[in-house]
């Protein structure tokens, strides 16, 4: 099964980031043959962004990703725009993408009333250079957060559209969402989702951050007015807390809530800070030897590239013979 999914090298990754995602691609090299992450800068360019920084944050989330557990070794680890099939494939799906379903994208929805300067037309096709980066693979699976289902529903009717109409070429892909963990929200409004653009400094924990910040973010973390801990629709905050403990410590969201029957809400998030400081501290640590050296990322992205450049052109030259760009193939 080839598993695919990308990341974006903007903001600093938080816990939602890390329990929705990054875990799940870890996850995914057991059983990916292969498993493709990609570090998708060109998708960053469609906000506002600063060119000195790109290239950093490129390396500051390939360091961050094999820190979490990835092996360059026994996955494809490769940055998007090394690859140039993803842009050309892109245009290509383009011919069979309604202008009408991109508009209403909530992410280009949410992301175009935020641009100040201007709303590129980036923002509004980058659901297709996304659909590029997973068919270019005939990948079968997307480890994703919550936040992403609309992108992959998407990508799966680019897929069945195009095969309708030029050939049976692409394999449409399925989503895997993780069942806990999956929208992790924001600590001081757990009515939204953890974000770098859109939460709360005070309510969005950083992979990176220091202990004591980790501590403090969730002494602070905003609850309700009631006394169980238990999850419910109408107590988001606890709920959080209770789904965030149980990945940390990798037991199941029930087990969690036995333990903690009858406890207090204060010891309850200093126990969830705890586990979190636990969680992420080997992380932290092995991140800041990785970082240090920025040639040794830059060959392994390079390495990653090669390998990904042999599966993606393969399903180019399908893509253009199907449609008729080009030459013919012998
Ligand atoms: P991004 O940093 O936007 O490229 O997101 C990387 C991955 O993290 C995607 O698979 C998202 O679905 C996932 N993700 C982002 N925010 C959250 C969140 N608050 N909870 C769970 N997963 C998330
Ligand atoms: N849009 C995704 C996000 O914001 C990032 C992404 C780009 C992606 N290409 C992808 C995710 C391909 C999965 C598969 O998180």
């Amino acid at each position: 099964m080839v598993i695919f999914s990308g990341i974006q090298p903007t903001g600093t990754k938080h816990l939602g980031n890390y329990i929705g995602a990054i875990t799940q691609y870890v996850a995914a090299q057991e059983r990916g043959n292969p498993a493709i992450f990609c570090i998708v800068d060109l998708h960053a360019i469609t906000v506002e962004y600063d060119p000195q920084q790109l290239r950093e944050k490129t390396y500051d989330t390939a360091a961050l990703l094999i820190a979490a557990g990835l092996d360059p070794e026994g996955c494809i680890l490769f940055r998007q725009s090394d690859v140039h099939e993803h842009t050309e494939l892109c245009w290509l799906l383009v011919a069979v993408t309604a202008v009408g379903e991109l508009n209403r994208m909530h992410q280009f929805r949410d992301k175009s009333v935020q641009q100040r300067q201007l709303v590129s037309a980036g923002l509004l096709l980058y659901p297709v250079l996304q659909a590029a980066d997973v068919l270019a693979y005939q990948a079968d699976e997307v480890p994703v957060g919550e936040d992403q289902r609309e992108h992959l529903e998407l990508m799966r009717d680019i897929a069945e559209r195009f095969n309708g109409r030029f050939g049976p070429v692409l394999t449409v892909p399925k989503q895997r969402i993780p069942d806990v963990g999956a929208r992790v929200r924001d600590l001081q409004e757990p009515e939204r989702k953890m974000s770098t653009t859109g939460g709360t400094e005070q309510g969005t924990v950083y992979v990176l951050d220091e202990p004591a910040a980790i501590s403090r973010k969730f002494k602070r973390a905003v609850t309700d007015s009631g006394t169980d801990i238990v999850r419910r629709d109408d107590k988001p905050g606890i709920t959080n807390l209770i789904e965030v403990m149980a990945v940390a410590r990798g037991i199941t969201p029930d087990a969690v809530e036995a333990e903690y029957a009858g406890g207090r809400y204060g010891d309850f998030k200093k126990a969830t800070a705890e586990a979190v400081v636990d969680y992420l501290e080997p992380v932290r640590e092995r991140y800041t030897d990785l970082r240090a050296d920025e040639s040794a990322l830059e060959a392994m992205l390079q390495a990653g590239a090669a390998k990904a450049r042999v599966i993606a052109s393969a399903t180019l030259a399908d893509v253009c013979d199907a449609m008729g760009v080009g030459p013919r193939s012998s």
